[in-house]
């Protein structure tokens, strides 16, 4: 059985939402699915409809010893039960604190369904508090929500040490999967934030980004998964995509390992590409004087934006700066800048597609000369050409 908390302290970045839609995805492939929903708010149960405060459920359990298998409403949707919360779960975390450590926690009470279900998904609290820790304990795999802010991403940090000195008191093997939701590729922010948490957390994101969508927010008042809502939402394939990747890694770890590595160097939609382009008259130039020299593109992150990444040789000490159409021509906006080994990387992301753009080489406006794909503009004025994701 796979027990996968759903955990981000940060409030309102995605968990409920993924953990309803992911317990529906693995019930619609026919996995034998429980939603465990572990917040005081509820929030699980009533976006599959289910907001009966006489049920039993989570506090219930925890508290009173009741058997788990009989709090579980069956069926909330397709393959999925629902283990519910009260708001009689808000005082549990008085239960846990004084709960002596012989006592049946968390994962000793999932352990009486085991032969049940193939998947337990459970949907935390928006705090690291022992609601949360149990959570965690019993679980194999934390998926971290992030909606692309500064304080979901501060919510990784806390949540890994946590994983960190659970699995070192315990002896556990709990692998930490970050997935970017709220992700609205168009904003300069949002791709600023996904280049940081790439460089920062590669190989620990997981390759099947959620994006912004209202449907989702429509799905839940109407109590349904997405997939029942909307089949053609571009977050039915988002969480499509999710689900089927929450299946890889939990089966085949070879196939994981595979996935993985091909991402790193391939991504068109879930999975990543990479091609690199070095010019004859890059090389050229690179002898001669300190013209950049290469141009790279690796994609990487998400199905539709990919990471670009052009390098100049021998340009440390030059100021250069980046301008095209997938930055409004505005030099080096949204632009990363790191300068290595006497190479000046400029990286950041973008959808697929063609783009115009131009260096700015000490203040001056010039073709990229390692790059031969030239287009004559409206000006009468050639532009370097940019393929991304081709
Ligand atoms: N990808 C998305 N696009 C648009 N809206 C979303 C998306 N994901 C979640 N939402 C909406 O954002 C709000 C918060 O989402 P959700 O409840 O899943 O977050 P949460 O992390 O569980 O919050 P909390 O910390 O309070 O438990 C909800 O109204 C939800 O419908
Ligand atoms: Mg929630």
């Amino acid at each position: 059985m796979n027990i996968v908390a759903i955990a981000n302290q940060k409030g309102g970045c995605g968990k409920t939402t993924t953990a309803i839609n992911l317990a529906a995805g693995l019930g619609e492939k026919g996995l034998r699915t429980l939603l465990v929903d572990a917040d005081p708010q509820g929030h699980a149960s009533l976006g599959l409809g289910q907001r009966k405060q006489d049920k039993r459920g989570l506090y219930e359990v925890l508290a009173l010893d009741f058997p788990l298998a009989e709090a579980i409403i069956m069926n909330v949707t397709v393959g999925v039960d629902l283990l519910p919360a009260t708001i009689s779960l808000a005082a549990v975390e008085h239960v846990l604190a004084d709960m002596p450590k012989h006592e049946p926690q968390l994962a000793d009470h999932l352990q009486t369904v085991e032969s049940i279900y193939d998947f337990v998904i459970i949907d935390c609290p928006p705090s690291l508090n022992l609601l949360s820790i149990s959570a965690i304990r019993a679980a194999n795999r934390v998926i971290v929500p992030i909606d692309m802010s500064l304080f979901a991403i501060d919510g990784i940090e806390h949540l890994s040490e946590a994983v960190d000195s659970l699995s070192q008191e315990y002896g556990l093997d709990i692998e930490i999967n970050i997935l970017p939701t709220l992700v609205d590729r168009c904003t300069r922010l949002c791709r600023e934030f996904l280049l940081g948490i790439w460089e920062r957390y590669r190989e620990n994101i997981l390759p099947s980004p959620i994006h912004n969508t209202v449907r989702l927010k429509e799905a839940a008042c109407a109590g349904q998964p997405i997939l029942h809502f909307d089949k053609a939402s571009i977050a039915t394939r988002d969480y499509q995509g999710l689900t089927d990747e929450i299946i890889r890694r939990s089966t085949d770890e070879k196939s994981t390992v595979q996935a993985e590595a091909s991402w790193l160097i391939n991504c068109i939609d879930v999975i990543a590409q990479s091609l690199t382009l070095s010019s004859p008259t890059a090389t050229a130039n690179t002898k001669e004087n300190n013209h950049p020299t290469s141009i790279s593109e690796k994609n990487n992150c998400s199905d539709t934006l990919h990471r670009v990444e052009l390098t100049y040789k021998n340009y440390i000490n030059r100021n250069l700066k980046l301008a095209g159409e997938f930055n409004n021509w505005i030099p080096d906006e949204g632009i990363e800048t790191i300068q290595k080994n006497n190479t000046v990387h400029k990286i950041f992301f973008a959808p697929a597609g063609e783009y115009q753009y131009r260096l700015i080489i000490d203040g001056k406006w010039r073709n990229d000369p390692t790059n031969p794909d030239q287009i004559l503009n409206p000006l009468g004025v050639h532009n370097s050409m940019l393929h991304v994701g081709r």
